[in-house]
């Protein structure tokens, strides 16, 4: 009989935008557990835009998935059976073994998180989400008070939590989103001091109102026209972050950089990637570490649309790229 599991696979190749017919939920068996093994039910799952860097052609970054191939990402899960004192049984990790309801891991491959915060946080405000946002205005952009940071993609993942530290920070915070419901919640919920939806108006009509003097600091989630528009309505000796470039992750040369690449060598400006993946387990550890002691006393609030259920996560993943959600994008598995 075994033990029952569902996995979400790529059933083909997306051609163009991707869709949620791009994937299939296999139900399968997975065998006793050996005496080494930890069997884990997952129950939160992450659903994140790099992701799709992985499917289709792609070069670089992800290695490409082939049909048949179950999704990658990282998930919380409750160990169902563990021999392992370390990693006890009802105990709950951090797994990164992709879109699956239960599965068998080894004690290396998973995490134990703390359990005085709920599960959930350890994918958004705890996890990968909090410590870019953490890496970016902390880390890279460090405002100071007075100073104007726009941030694109801030009803995001990602940006809903940087508009908070950027806000504790002091700085005056503008920023970007696509439909006049998160303009609202981002002015109401998050604390921004301007938003401009972007299919309504350009970035460049809305920071000539709001950016007089141009911009300090720019959190780039989306790349694309918006970082080509920031280029040239940065301050001299202005700093961008590169976080990300959503808004060219459908397209075929996803690695492409912006026009007007002058306006760096014109400005002094200072450009700074970041790879959240580089960092060490325990530079990890740190920043966690940090966002809780301010998340667990509400200076930062996550931001999170809860998905409900495996069979809905790829659709989840496709709306990503198409509208989007407000905030971070969980999947609840009750299985
Ligand atoms: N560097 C790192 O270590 C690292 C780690 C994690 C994530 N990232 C990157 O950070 C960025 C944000 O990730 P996330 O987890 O916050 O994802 P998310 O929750 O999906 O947020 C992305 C935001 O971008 C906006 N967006 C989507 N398509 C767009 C387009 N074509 N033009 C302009 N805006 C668009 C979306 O909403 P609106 O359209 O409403 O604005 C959404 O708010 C991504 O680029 C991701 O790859 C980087």
């Amino acid at each position: 009989m075994g033990i029952p599991t569902r996995q979400v696979q790529l059933a083909r190749q997306p051609e163009g935008q991707i869709r949620a017919s791009d994937f299939r939920v296999v139900e399968s068996a997975l065998p006793k557990p050996g005496p080494e093994d930890i069997l884990v039910r997952n129950e939160w799952m992450s659903v994140d835009p790099y992701m799709r860097l992985g499917l289709g052609d792609r070069k670089g970054f992800l290695a490409p998935l082939q049909p048949g191939e179950v999704m990658q990402g990282a998930a919380i899960g409750i160990v169902e059976h563990s021999l392992d004192p370390a990693i006890p049984e009802g105990s709950r990790v951090l797994g990164n073994m992709g879109w699956r309801t239960r599965f068998i891991a080894r004690p290396d491959q998973l995490t134990p998180v703390s359990s005085d915060v709920p599960p959930h946080w350890h994918l958004g405000i705890l996890g990968l989400t909090g410590v870019t946002a953490y890496l970016g205005v902390e880390d890279v952009l460090a405002p100071q008070p007075g100073e104007t940071l726009f941030i694109s993609g801030a009803s995001g993942a990602v940006g809903s939590i940087a508009v908070q530290l950027a806000k504790l920070r002091g700085a005056r915070v503008l920023g970007t989103c696509s439909s006049p419901e998160k303009a609202s919640w981002l002015l109401q919920e998050a604390g921004i001091d301007a938003v401009s939806d972007y299919r309504q108006e350009t970035t460049e009509a809305f920071l000539a109102r709001e950016a007089t003097e141009g911009v300090d600091c720019y959190f780039d989630n989306v790349g694309g026209p918006i970082l080509e528009c920031l280029l040239g309505k940065m301050k001299p000796y202005g700093r961008i972050a590169l976080c990300g470039a959503i808004s060219q992750y459908e397209a075929g040369d996803y690695r492409r950089g912006p026009a007007d690449f002058f306006s760096v060598i014109e400005k002094s400006l200072s450009l700074r990637g970041f790879n959240a993946f580089l960092l060490t387990p325990q530079e990890n550890a740190d920043i966690v570490e940090w966002l809780k002691a301010r998340a667990v006393d509400g200076r930062i609030r996550p931001f999170e649309t809860i998905v409900d259920g495996l069979d809905r996560a790829a659709e989840a993943f496709a709306r990503l790229f198409n509208g989007g959600y407000l905030g971070k994008v969980i999947v609840q598995i009750h299985e």
